[in-house]
């Protein structure tokens, strides 16, 4: 079986990191975000189609490079087309039945369990959903039984069927790409699973774990999930000596850490902390943070310094970025 992975939006909700990367390849408890999609791959998966338009050269570089055990082509969209009209794109590589994943999702879905489910229903299309508290930031269904009765894209609250959404996982037989109009921009969350529903969609729905990270809160989210799901880790070359550590943690090799790190921190490789407070926060790789500065809910850039005693909040730091000596930032997007 193929599976396509749309990894092609310009990643908006995570900038300024995604202006120097694609958001594919966000790192994520320190590994390329897309790279977790490959990890629970069956063997049954021998070609993956990987469909990107901004940051296609560094993907296309980053899959020449990275074993990922599986053969990939990375197909270039000239323009975005939109979540469906990125498969449609990719019609040419498509040889029968397909999966097709959105890039920036983490989970434990079995996919021969999805396939098996998808083979049973017999219809051209089955999707994944997964129970959220509040669903305003997906798609959602309302089912019956395991049959999709009506899917609308991110309503609001009183508007939502249910609080089962759709984890952006799904088999497709090679006749949905019919539904999907060539060389424009089109929403399958929109515009093809409206007309699907009436075709015939499934739901399966799993357990395990499953979040969306490709904003400032899902992005923590899926990092909490992933440290909770045994990804915890202190590197033997790290020095967290004389450090107050609240587990679980995930701290790379040659970090050297003062202060207070956790719950929910990860530190990429060569990040030095001072007697400073980190929580529920990602730190690429060479960050640096002096003495009493405070970071939660935020993620700091490749190489970016924070300065004594600054307090950072529901903030993204780009590559490189200075914060000075106790700024206050919160809910802020700071770039060079
Ligand atoms: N190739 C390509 N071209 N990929 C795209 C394009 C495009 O024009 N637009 C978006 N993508 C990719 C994104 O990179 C991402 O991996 C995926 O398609 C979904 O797009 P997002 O922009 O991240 O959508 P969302 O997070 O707001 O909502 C989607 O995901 C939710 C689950 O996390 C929808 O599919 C929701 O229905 C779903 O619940
Ligand atoms: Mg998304």
């Amino acid at each position: 079986m193929q599976l396509v992975i749309v990894a092609g939006g310009f990643g908006t909700r995570l900038r300024p990191l995604t202006l120097q990367r694609p958001k594919a390849l966000v790192p994520l408890l320190n590994r390329p975000q897309v790279l977790y999609l490959f990890d629970r791959l069956p063997d049954s998966v021998d070609h993956v189609i990987v469909a990107v338009n901004y940051g296609y050269a560094q993907l296309r570089d980053f899959f020449r490079s990275a074993d990922v055990g599986r053969n990939v082509t990375v197909v270039e969209e000239e323009t975005p087309l939109g979540t469906a009209g990125a498969l449609k794109n990719v019609e040419g590589h498509i040889g029968g039945t397909f999966a097709a994943m959105n890039g920036d999702v983490i989970d434990s879905l079995d996919l021969e369990a999805f396939h098996r489910f998808h083979r049973r229903h017999g219809t051209i299309a089955s999707l994944a959903v997964w129970r959220v508290d509040d669903p305003t930031g997906f798609g959602v269904v309302a089912l019956e039984g395991a049959r999709v009765t009506s899917f609308v894209e991110k309503p609001k609250r009183e508007d939502a069927p249910s609080n089962l959404v759709n984890a952006g996982r799904y088999i497709f037989e090679p006749e949905v790409l019919d539904f999907i109009p060539a060389g424009r921009e089109v929403s399958l969350e929109k515009e093809v699973f409206p007309k699907l529903v009436i075709e015939g969609l499934h739901a399966f729905r799993y357990s395990g774990f499953w979040s969306d990270a490709g904003t400032l809160s899902t992005f923590l989210h899926a990092q909490a999930v992933l440290l909770e799901a045994g990804r915890a880790h202190v590197a033997d070359d790290a020095d967290v000596a004389r450090a107050t550590v609240h587990a679980p943690v995930l701290v790379a090799g040659g970090c050297f850490v003062e202060g207070r790190l956790g719950p929910h921190a990860v530190l990429g490789p060569g990040c030095r902390i001072g007697r400073a407070s980190v929580r529920d926060a990602a730190l690429l790789d060479h960050v640096s943070v002096d003495d009493k500065a405070e970071i939660s809910r935020s993620i700091i850039g490749a190489g970016a310094s924070i300065g004594e005693g600054a307090v950072l909040e529901d903030t993204i730091v780009g590559d490189g970025v200075h914060v000075a000596p106790h700024a206050r930032l919160v809910g802020a997007r700071v770039s060079g």
